[in-house]
């Protein structure tokens, strides 16, 4: 019996999941399943885009036949050969003898090699910015090269706003019935499968990720349709930011992850000692065993942490197996940019150290932060220090906050009561970033503000804020006349202030998607991550202040909640807020045609082998940059948001984004 879903009317998901696959690729468990996805359009053209593993055929082609409704298929567009989405090509196309493949040349020769079947006369190749009109839409196609095969590209439909991006932006994990991301709790629920499916499937081509999506950056993108796991129709900003972190290597959090293989215990106990003194300290630890987890997990949390510890023993001269093989993963997936350590053991001639070192060496930019504990046997009387100085090492570059102890319970709102006001709490009030938030009949609002400051220091003490107009939480705390500042701190993402400073509570709820719920005493949601104290307001005076209103409030409540530095304004801008980037200075340069990737340079030597690839000279394109002229416009000082312009801004515009006014836009070129 089929199962389909819709993307959208004419748009129908005809994939499947699979729950009893043990091993992605025979080598990556997949303890939730894996979804295998395939896309119908009706159009006056019908179109499949992709197939399916030959593990879920059955289904697959009674959901097309159904989906059809016994209309031809007039196109197959292929976007990736590797059999977990074209091993049930061929059976597809026995079956519609009528459908046109259309994929590129490299597509076109995998096909002969995967199937030999006579598909003479049914080719339509494509090439980058080739175009397929099939009546309402027009797809064109993107070449992704190595993300994850040199083959692969991408369809981008620009009636629907559609990307269609194989393997990029897939994850581990069955559907279980739910299509979109926003059936989810993706960030909370799904992400961890979605590192370990990105890091271990195209980790390595970080440089080929990063080329196609700054192709993606120049489409309006509405939805995105991966081979694997979910559609994504909103909030997908949050998932690429997660891409462009992972594909530049950059870490996700400050923290150590501690992997050891010890064969009786000893170079365990050393990792647990070192682990508990990080944890002393404030510091996060994310600690596996390489005997028990197999690496997958471990090389997708090495991606994720800023440190890393390796802990093993010495074995038959080298260093224990489960280790070497998670090194040699970890180089082998491209892993850079990391600080790290080295714990190794031996009882009489301890190597692991130096073969572990070894193994790292082909990493870029690790950086050894402390020369190797060597342990013979087992932790000796004396070396607790040397595990002491390098928790302290680590801990003094991650700066943890202070723990700092929980205020008395406060009375309900009203009740002043000056034993639930931490005054120390105020001291983190700069000129700085707070996220202010309220709630009106149970629903919950909130926005980004950089106005909070104390106004008299008597009890009840006072705070004022400045809120705009037409931010809806300003109209929400007219109503309920409460509110919570939580003081944003340095290490606030920039998602955070998208999340709720760059959208209208009018138009999305900001907090569908967030993954905390703690409230104060009042009953108002506040930021437990990322910020340093709260402040619970009462209001008891409102004053009208043209586009802004200015509110004075008691505080009845205030909480320290970390020694993490208050993110200043000017913070804000030179650290969190990206950079407009400006355009790329384009450099003369090869690029291999076969994998994308990039020599810098007028001159190629002939004998010149491409490293990833290994294609020759022959295969390379020379790149001559062109000038590009500037274009006028005005740029948001508030998000940074450039609107093209060569007068002056209309009268009542505002920024698209932010929704602040002409006022704050000043000229600039880009
Ligand atoms: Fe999901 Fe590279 O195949």
């Amino acid at each position: 019996m089929y199962c389909t879903r819709k993307v959208l009317d004419d748009l129908i998901w005809v994939g499947a999941d699979d729950r009893r696959l043990a091993c992605f690729e025979g080598v990556y468990g997949v303890p939730d399943g894996v979804s295998y996805n395939s896309y119908l359009l009706l159009d006056e053209k019908t179109v499949l885009f992709d197939t399916v593993d030959k593990a879920v055929f059955s289904v697959f082609l009674e959901n097309v036949a159904h989906a059809l409704g016994g209309r031809a298929l007039d196109y197959l567009v292929i976007h990736h050969m590797e059999p977990d989405h074209a091993a049930t090509l061929e059976l597809l196309l026995q079956r519609h003898p009528e459908t046109t493949v259309v994929c590129n040349a490299k597509i076109k020769a995998m096909i002969a090699q995967f199937f030999p079947m006579d598909l003479e006369g049914r080719f339509q190749v494509v090439k980058e910015g080739d175009t397929l009109n099939t009546g309402k839409h027009s797809f064109s196609f993107v070449m992704a090269p190595m993300v994850h095969w040199p083959e692969v590209m991408m369809s981008y439909d620009a009636a629907d706003k559609i990307l269609f991006t194989a393997d990029a932006f897939g994850t581990f994990g069955a559907l279980n019935g739910r299509l979109f991301a926003d059936e989810t709790d993706f960030f909370g629920e799904h992400l961890d499968e979605a590192r370990r499916y990105y890091t271990n499937i195209v980790g390595k081509y970080g440089p080929q990720v990063q080329a196609v999506l700054k192709k993606a950056a120049k489409l309006d993108i509405a939805y995105v349709c991966p081979l694997h796991g979910f559609v994504w129709r909103s909030h997908f900003g949050d998932f690429l930011e997660k891409y462009l972190l992972w594909s530049s290597y950059t870490p996700e959090e400050k923290s150590v992850l501690i992997a050891y293989a010890s064969v009786y215990g000893h170079t365990e106990n050393a990792a647990n000692i070192l682990a508990c003194k990080l944890a002393e300290k404030g510091v996060r630890v994310r600690m596996y065993d390489t005997s028990v987890t197999p690496a997958s997990y471990i090389v997708s949390d090495a991606f994720r942490c800023s440190h890393l510890v390796f802990a093993a023993t010495t074995y038959n001269a080298g260093v224990f197996v489960t280790m070497e093989n998670l090194l040699h993963d970890l180089a082998a997936h491209n892993l850079q940019s990391r600080k790290v350590a080295v714990i190794e053991n031996g009882s009489w001639a301890p190597t692991s150290g130096k073969v572990m070192r070894e193994l790292l060496a082909p990493c870029k930019n690790l950086e050894f932060i402390a020369d190797n504990i060597t342990l013979k046997s087992a932790l000796a009387a004396g070396q607790d220090a040397q595990l002491e100085a390098l928790a302290q090492a680590f801990a003094d570059e991650l700066n943890p906050a202070p723990v700092v102890a929980e205020p008395p319970a406060v009375p309900a709102a009203g009740e002043y009561n000056p034993e639930a006001v931490n005054t120390k709490a105020f001291n983190k009030l700069s000129y700085g970033v707070e996220l202010l938030t309220t709630v009106v009949d149970g629903k919950d609002y909130g926005c980004i503000i950089n106005s909070a400051s104390q106004a008299a220091s008597g009890d009840p003490k006072k705070l004022t804020i400045s809120v705009i107009k037409k931010n809806h939480t300003c109209d929400m705390i007219l109503k309920s006349g409460v509110f919570n500042v939580s003081i944003l701190t340095e290490e606030a993402p920039y998602s955070l202030f998208k999340q709720f400073g760059f959208q209208s509570g009018r138009d999305v709820d900001k907090f569908a998607d967030v993954s905390w719920t703690e409230r104060t005493a009042n009953g108002i949601r506040y930021l437990p991550e990322y910020t340093n104290a709260v402040l619970s307001c009462e209001v008891v005076e409102v004053v009208d202040c043209g586009p802004s209103t200015l509110f004075v409030a008691n505080v009845v409540e205030a909480k320290v909640l970390s020694g993490a530095p208050s993110a200043t304004y000017s913070y804000y801008h030179a650290h969190i807020k990206p950079k407009k980037n400006p355009a790329p200075e384009q450099k003369e340069c090869w690029v291999c045609k076969v994998c994308g990737y990039v020599y810098e340079g007028s001159e190629l030597p002939d004998d010149f082998v491409c490293p990833l690839c290994k294609h020759g000279k022959e295969d390379f394109e020379h790149v001559v940059p062109e000038a590009k002229k500037k274009q006028k416009g005005y740029v948001c000082k508030i998000c940074g948001h450039f609107e093209p312009c060569e007068g002056e801004l209309p009268e009542g515009y505002t920024c698209p984004l932010c929704k602040h006014g002409k006022e704050d836009f000043e000229p600039a070129e880009q």
